[in-house]
């Protein structure tokens, strides 16, 4: 036997989203989405798991399990339903939620923004539109406001990259589903604006408190044809926005795979020129986007090549995160770190105990060589909605029998509640 051990203080989370898991979530552009016929949502999310309800036993399992910290959401949509009319019934349950995250004895780290857009704010173009940013930050002042003296721990964004990539390039099935390579630049400085403004508003109101992004990154690797797209794609994807939130408390790190990109030689050079002439990748990124986006909606597809994958039929690669946490701090030398989401989807729970073994494994040396990794939040504390997978795609450390809302801890729960409590990892040999 050896054991791995982590640095006093060391954050032990496990993580949900506001639409994921709450239900109802009735006045958000998802909402709509998922029941229009002519997109390629499997299920609409409905009640979802009930979190907004249930929150309290919830949080006090989590609690139980040894976690230290809880990564959740609050909903724009629910808060602010029509511009300008902010709910305080609302402001009051979250209040709630995070005075039961913390009787729990965990640290609440809250997301203020996590994919979803009240519907009003999509009307008028969600982030294509130039008051958005304004209109988030509004957002932001309110829920601070209310929340600020009991909440440490702030992400104004989730993975900003996903939803430029996904909403407007059309890279993945996600509202509004606009396409096309200057919607996508749009929506990227929309996302930047609005997180700086929201950084500033809670670093007024809040000065003690810290504020970072969630960024949705990928250990990349190419063959030498497929160099110039790897280049570009997480130059937009992630660099862009690692580049804006320099002056962050944190960077946050959503990790759960590895992207390889290879092409035939040519394509080398032919993808440098066509990717840096404007009007060539115009015409081509959102083509190459649309045959992503048909990949990603049938996993079935993507599992036929041998390759070990997860049931999202993404590589299984457990040890990416070490990967993108050590380009993090590459990139941003002493800025503190956090793994704000890395997990897999699975219906096997003896693969997800591997999963965060070989994640966390390969994350303990980096805190050797100095790397200031702060925490571990796990995606997810609880099977939920998977956005345009439904709730196929099992993610939760904690299952969820959706009809009768009961919950049942998983051997996986168990053993990373462990290392939580005990702040290491034993490893058999
Ligand atoms: C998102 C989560 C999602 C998870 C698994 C991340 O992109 O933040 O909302 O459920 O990945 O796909």
């Amino acid at each position: 036997m050896s054991e791995l051990v982590y640095p006093d203080g060391f954050l032990w989370g496990t993580a949900t989203s506001a639409h994921q898991t709450e239900g109802g979530n009735s006045n958000s552009d998802w909402w709509d989405w998922e029941l229009r016929p002519d997109t390629p949502t499997r299920e609409p999310s409905g009640k979802a798991i009930e979190h907004y309800r249930h929150y309290g036993r919830d949080t006090a399992m989590l609690g139980e399990l040894g976690f230290n910290m809880y990564r959740f959401g609050v909903e724009w949509a629910r808060i602010e339903p029509e511009e300008g009319r902010f709910d305080e019934s609302v402001l009051e349950h979250y209040r709630r939620v995070v005075a039961a995250v913390r009787r729990a004895g965990m640290e609440p780290l809250l997301t203020l923004h996590h994919f979803t857009l009240p519907k009003w704010v999509a009307a008028q173009g969600g982030w294509l539109s130039d008051r958005t940013p304004a209109l988030f930050e509004r957002y932001v002042r309110r829920v601070v406001e209310a929340l600020g003296d009991r909440v440490d721990w702030y992400m104004t964004i989730n993975e900003p990259g996903v939803v430029a990539f996904g909403g407007y390039l059309g890279a993945i099935p996600f509202p509004p589903a606009t396409r096309g390579v200057d919607n996508w630049r749009r929506s990227i400085a929309g996302l930047i604006a609005a997180h700086r403004l929201a950084r500033a508003a809670i670093k007024e109101l809040r000065p003690a408190a810290r504020a970072g992004v969630a960024h949705s990154m990928q250990e990349w690797v190419s063959n030498w044809g497929g160099r110039p797209a790897l280049e570009y794609s997480r130059r937009l994807n992630e660099d862009v926005f690692l580049a804006a939130c320099k002056d962050d408390d944190y960077i946050g790190v959503n990790t759960y795979t590895r992207q390889r990109i290879d092409l035939p030689a040519p394509m080398g050079p032919i993808s440098r020129v066509v990717l840096s002439v404007g009007a060539l990748e115009r015409r081509v990124v959102p083509r190459v986007a649309e045959r992503i986006a048909a990949a990603a909606s049938d996993p079935e597809l993507l599992m036929r090549d041998g390759v070990r994958r997860t049931q999202m039929g993404w590589e299984w690669r457990p040890q990416a995160v070490a990967a993108t946490v050590r380009r993090v701090a590459e990139l941003h030398p002493g800025k503190p770190i956090l793994v704000t989401e890395h997990g897999v989807a699975t219906a096997n729970d003896e693969e997800r105990i591997e999963f965060i073994r070989d994640g966390l494994t390969a994350l303990h040396p980096l805190i050797g060589e100095g790397i200031p990794l702060r925490g571990y939040i796990h995606w997810s504390a609880f099977d939920n909605f998977e956005w345009a997978y439904g709730y196929q795609m099992l993610f939760g450390l904690i299952a969820v029998d959706r009809k009768t809302q009961e919950r049942i801890i998983r051997p996986s729960a168990r053993f990373l509640g462990e290392i939580a409590r005990t702040n290491r990892l034993v490893i058999a040999e």
